[in-house]
């Protein structure tokens, strides 16, 4: 492999994330969920930004030499992360409420620090507004993740279709644009093997500054790619198609000050409908998209519930009976992997077998073990888990082993006899924005409490053993 001679300046840390709501990073959580389960749940309960749409529009504003305005912006420690990593490259952010405001009019040849960008994939993201605004980027590999070995090799060979140099060494992405003229990428047709969001985000980004047109064949149609899509045209790119499988982006020389909402999170959404459903409890969902739903609505009917649109930006479950189903995670307008693991739980208590097939990513059933720790039927092969309904899930000390499989514990906790207690909440941390405190709101049973202080209910604990007895 030819080696890169470009020499990057590394700067350190420059500008801390300015904090009006005391948003500092938390350090590893030592906390553990209990939930006491089967109380019934009522009422409404509100729905974050989109974390994966929020994420993406942090790496947009470096494209922006300008102020940037984020509203509705989720409460979650990915966004620090996030935050952080911006904050090494040379720009400012303030964070007030559910506001994000963020300039990159001091963007520098900096290298965002392995430990952050290891531990959040989406920053690796920024490698095609860093590109495109600076000619030249370093930036570490993101690595894998519980959920799968997740390469970047379709970023990397559609940025090298827009003429950039990138060159992998010692785990580290040097991209540049080489030439003595002016250091702009080039419009180029891009077809992606698979329609990776990352990918397609990555692209859409670089593209958004190049000389000329860019289309990208196979496309992500992600409702979040739309979102950075439309952040991209409030700043003044020119994107067409955004949603469909085919964009098309006419660079501009440059981009200006925007202030722009970020979407309701649709797997926040998702994940409080089956809470719903899992608890046969009737509670109403607001601001959403129905449209972003399309494949778990249509999914969560099949079950038997009923999903009820009210206006245009609510719904309202209203439960029955689970019945079994099977379910392809693929991607949008397919049903999304994110779900996968909260629907999991949802139907280990159905009434019959369901058949599950991730397609998507190669080792993201982590969940499975933990929910038959709870009393699940499951079993695993390959990439299918077949779900053998149990009319009763008992409550279990669990570990969460990724962002969405402890989700998955929570809901199944919320419908367990007994007591659980989950453990790895900094999975649940980095996507679910003050999860416990809405389910509380909704009648839940749950509370956050340290480790060393947890001390078992009696009469939870005889509930469990009597399920343990009745199970032998
Ligand atoms: C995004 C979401 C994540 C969601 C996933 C799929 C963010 C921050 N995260 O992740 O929540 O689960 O979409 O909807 O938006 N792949 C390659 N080469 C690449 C890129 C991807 O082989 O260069 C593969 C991955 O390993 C994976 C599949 O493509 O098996 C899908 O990944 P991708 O759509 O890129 O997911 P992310 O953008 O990482």
């Amino acid at each position: 492999m030819q080696t890169n001679s470009l020499i990057l300046e590394v700067r350190p840390i420059n500008h801390p994330v300015i904090s009006k709501d005391k948003d500092s990073l938390p350090k590893k959580d030592q906390s553990v969920l209990q939930i006491c389960g089967r109380a019934s749940l009522e009422g409404e309960v509100k729905i974050s930004g989109a974390k994966n749409s929020a994420l993406a529009i942090m790496a947009g504003t470096l494209l922006c030499p300008q102020d940037c305005r984020l509203h509705n912006v989720p409460s979650l420690v990915d966004i620090k992360k996030m935050s952080q990593i911006l904050c090494a490259l040379g720009v400012k952010v303030e964070r007030n409420g559910d506001i994000l405001d963020i300039n990159a009019s001091d963007l520098g040849h900096s290298t965002a620090p392995y430990e952050l960008v290891s531990q959040l994939r989406a920053s690796f993201f920024a490698i095609g507004p860093l590109l495109a605004r600076l000619g030249a980027v370093r930036i570490p590999l993101p690595g894998g993740c519980a959920i799968g070995a997740r390469p970047v090799d379709l970023h990397v060979r559609g940025l090298q279709s827009l003429g950039a140099q990138v060159h992998i060494e010692h785990g580290m992405v040097n991209a540049y644009i080489s030439g003595s003229g002016s250091k702009k990428l080039k419009g180029a047709k891009i077809y992606l093997d698979y329609p990776s969001v990352g990918a397609t985000e990555t692209l859409m980004m670089a593209a958004t500054l190049a000389e000329g047109e860019t289309t990208i064949e196979n496309a992500a149609q992600e409702p979040e790619v739309a979102d950075l899509a439309n952040f991209c045209k409030a700043m003044g790119a020119k994107i067409d198609g955004a949603g469909t499988n085919k964009i098309i982006i006419n660079g501009v020389p440059s981009l200006h000050s925007v202030e722009y909402s970020v979407i309701p999170d649709r797997i926040e959404a998702g994940t409080l409908l089956i809470a719903g459903a899992i608890t046969q409890s009737e509670i109403t969902l607001s601001p959403v998209r129905p449209d972003h739903l399309s494949a778990v609505i249509a999914k969560l009917r099949e079950t038997g519930s009923q999903v009820i649109m009210e206006g245009t930006n609510r719904l309202r479950i209203v439960p029955d009976k689970i019945q079994a189903i099977d379910i392809e995670t693929l991607p949008f307008p397919g049903f999304p992997t994110d779900m996968q693991a909260p629907f999991m739980a949802l139907l280990t208590l159905s009434e019959g077998d369901s058949v599950i097939t991730e397609t998507v990513f190669e080792n993201r059933l982590g969940h499975v073990p933990e929910l038959s720790r709870m009393g699940a039927d499951i079993r695993v092969k390959g990439n299918n888990a077949i779900v053998r309904g149990v009319p009763m899930l008992s409550g279990a000390p669990v570990m969460a082993t990724d962002l969405r499989a402890s989700a998955a514990l929570v809901l199944a906790g919320l419908a367990a006899q007994g007591k659980t207690t989950i453990k790895g909440l900094h999975h649940l941390d980095r996507g679910y924005d003050n999860l416990e405190e809405k389910l509380r709101n909704l009648g839940a049973n749950i509370k956050r409490v340290k480790e060393e202080n947890e001390s078992e209910p009696e009469e939870t604990a005889t509930a469990q053993s009597k399920i343990a007895i009745g199970q032998q």
